[in-house]
């Protein structure tokens, strides 16, 4: 019986899991083997993704099936004061931890959006840049792999198949939001980005007819308006910049749902997830960047942007690169200790750090209307979060 709650427990672990890469998910129903007897069937679970270790499945069983007999080792209300001073402790440094992630996170982005930004001001040729932050990053992770700094992910066929549509999705959304920033201010294209969570719930309405509570349709009236109102203000309007970012949020919306469909039971880590990710996004868009830009314009290009920059230009291309991979890995690590709805609360924060640090430091200019619009998308992103909730 124990060795069947323990086995319960573990599978539930692997699929809590699975269940922080998806973003935009946050409670599951979960269908469990039979626990007791080994005939009845347990009615579906209904459990929070970030309940840690996955104990809670052991309360559930209490109240669902109080003929279960507790262990001394399994979690009991009546455990003696020092533990619950040692879980305390636990709690705090899970917030500490999960604070660090937050801060590095929204650092590395922002270092790697002002890179990002300074590269394509000198060298505008987004499809190279997209392609080079994701060898970068492959680069690195099989490195670390062979060198077995980090662990390497026991994969299978199965496993690289359901990443396909992921990949094709994180690809097409990286082009799309690079390209974007090739046309226009960085603070543009984060304030459209910030929008996404009007897609996504547009298309999980509209193509998987998913319903939601009328507070998240109310929701994305801010998300959308002030969107709009950011659009039509911006001094520096220009239209592929602009659906550059629209697809972006498209695209990313489709990576969250089938990243959802297809990482259901596995244990990579998110670290690894995300290498495998650039990998295969890797060997997809190399063809298509060498189509639509190609080494002639790429080696013009280079040669124009050292002679104004200096030599040391190869660094910011470095830079971006580096810290592209990096805010990724972090962020997809945090996955792995957070809910999907405080992801997305983490994300819009992220955005409030890149649109006010790339607005100080390339002096966008930026009317009260525009800035106004912004703002209210931004509030609109966090009254959805909470109606999801
Ligand atoms: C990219 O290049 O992939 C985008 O800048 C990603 O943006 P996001 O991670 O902030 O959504």
């Amino acid at each position: 019986m124990i060795c069947s709650i323990k086995q319960s427990v573990s599978s539930l672990q692997a699929l809590t899991r699975s269940d922080f890469y998806q973003r935009k998910s946050p409670v599951k129903s979960l269908s469990l083997p039979s626990v007791v007897g080994g005939t009845s069937p347990v009615k579906p679970l209904h459990l929070a993704p970030v309940r840690g270790l996955g104990f809670g499945l052991i309360e559930d069983l209490r109240v669902r099936r109080p003929l279960i007999r507790c262990e001394a080792y399994e979690a009991d209300r009546s455990e003696p004061v020092e533990s619950d001073v040692v879980k305390g402790r636990s709690e705090a440094a899970k917030k500490v931890k999960i604070g660090l992630y937050f801060a590095t996170w929204w650092a590395l982005n922002v270092v790697f959006n002002i890179y990002n930004k300074k590269v394509l001001n000198a060298f505008p040729y987004p499809w190279l840049t997209s392609t080079l932050s994701l060898a970068t990053g492959s680069l690195m992770m099989l490195i670390s792999w062979a060198t077995r700094i980090a662990e390497t992910p026991k994969t299978d066929f199965a496993f690289w198949k359901t990443l396909f549509p992921v990949a094709v999705a994180h690809t097409i959304g990286h082009v799309a939001a690079t390209v974007s920033m090739s046309k226009v201010a960085v603070s543009f294209t984060h304030i459209i980005k910030s929008g996404e969570p009007a897609f996504s719930v547009l298309v999980s309405r509209f193509l998987l007819g998913e319903s939601f509570p009328t507070s998240v349709y109310f929701s994305l009236i801010p998300i959308i308006g002030g969107c709009a109102l950011a659009a039509v203000t911006e001094l520096n309007f220009n239209m592929i910049g602009f659906m550059g970012a629209m697809i972006s949020n498209l695209a990313f919306v489709f990576r969250n749902i089938f990243s959802k469909r297809g990482m259901k039971g596995k244990s990579v880590s998110g670290m690894n997830y995300y290498a495998c990710l650039s990998i295969m996004s890797l060997l997809i868009l190399t063809p298509f960047a060498i189509a639509v830009e190609g080494p002639q314009m790429w080696a013009a290009g280079w040669q124009n942007a050292v002679s104004q920059i200096g030599p040391h230009f190869v660094w910011w291309v470095a830079a971006q690169s580096v810290f592209y991979h990096l805010y990724n890995q972090v962020s997809y690590m945090s996955l792995d200790e957070i809910s999907p709805l405080t992801f997305s609360i983490g994300n819009t924060m992220k955005r409030i750090s890149v649109i006010v640090s790339s607005i100080i430091i390339f002096h966008t200019p930026v009317q009260p209307i525009n800035a106004l619009g912004a703002a209210i998308a931004i509030l609109g992103t966090f009254l959805y979060s909470q109606a999801k909730q």
